[in-house]
């Protein structure tokens, strides 16, 4: 993809907005995203958890992505989302090495669960590995626990000490491991549970403090928060906030709609116009909170 990744973030850094980063599952969900990025004229970010990437395939996501960057002209950064969340099988980094041979130009390596020093370690050396590739992959690295799962629940979620992170330790972990991103643990969660999440903002802005000369903040979790506290958390220094829950449920309670109404119908691309449409009202909000509209550039 024929754009700098990393000059993207600095331009939300310098211009205090935050890129949105929407989950995909399918071709739909991006097309949807795609079009409200073009609308709004804003960067966005494609993201594929290891379930998502693996239901798409890891080159065609990037091909799919890549036709709409070349065919729109706007920077679409591919984000993989999570890899090696549950932290098995990362002995050799295959599934690092797997996304970078298929083009993904953002990696989200998820070390979260680990002992601080295994993270610290796993991080550098995806970082590492990123860097060989090419110098222009943004890596994210991740320290602090997020409860959840990117679903709609009725359960109420706990939030321990231990799960948020801590500034002096953020500030050692992005220094040690050389990540641009670090994903943070600051009162968010995954998915939509019976709490409105109740973000820390004396952390976030002490975190940003301490690593904005070396990396950006993101913020997961990024669906149920209300768009005030969103704001606020751009202001105190996120620069790139995930959205998924909303998207499929979007996507999800219109197709069921649809059906509700159209039993009979069969025609995929009739029925999925519905989903598309309901998933980009809500990528058009997130993108208008997190304050990136116009912000694609005309050139890069
Ligand atoms: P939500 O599902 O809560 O929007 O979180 C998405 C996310 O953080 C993906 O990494």
């Amino acid at each position: 993809m024929n754009f700098s990744t990393k000059q993207y973030f600095k331009k939300a850094e310098e211009g205090n907005y935050a890129i949105g980063q929407f989950n995909c599952s399918s071709a739909d969900q991006v097309k949807a995203v795609i079009l409200v990025a073009q609308k709004l004229n804003a960067p966005v970010i494609v993201g594929t958890s290891e379930g998502e990437s693996k239901f798409m395939g890891l080159r065609q996501a990037v091909k799919l992505v890549e036709s709409y960057q070349e065919e729109t002209g706007l920077p679409i950064i591919l984000n993989a989302d999570h890899t090696y969340k549950d932290a098995k099988d990362i002995q050799n980094l295959d599934k690092i090495k797997a996304l970078l041979d298929a083009g993904y130009n953002s990696i989200h390596f998820d070390g979260s669960v680990l002992p601080y020093q295994e993270n610290v370690k796993w991080t550098s050396e995806v970082v590492k590995m990123c860097k060989e590739k090419n110098p222009d992959i943004s890596v994210e690295g991740e320290l602090g626990f997020l409860p959840g799962a990117s679903k709609v629940s009725k359960e109420k979620l706990e939030f321990k000490e231990e799960y948020f992170t801590d500034p002096e330790k953020a500030l050692e972990f992005v220094k040690v491991t050389g990540v641009d991103r670090l994903a943070v643990s600051v009162g968010n969660s995954h998915g939509i549970s019976a709490d409105e999440p109740k973000l820390d903002f004396d952390r976030i802005a002490k975190i940003n403090e301490k690593v904005r000369d070396y990396a950006v903040l993101v913020l997961h979790g990024g669906s149920g928060i209300p768009d005030e506290d969103i704001k606020k958390a751009i202001l105190l220094g996120i620069r790139k906030i995930n959205v998924n829950t909303e998207l499929r449920a979007a996507f999800t309670i219109a197709l069921k709609d649809y059906f509700i109404k159209n039993p009979e119908e069969t025609t995929p691309y009739k029925y999925l116009q519905a989903s598309i449409d309901a998933m980009q009202k809500v990528v058009e909000n997130k993108i208008i909170v997190f304050g990136s509209g116009g912000k694609a550039g005309s050139s890069f």
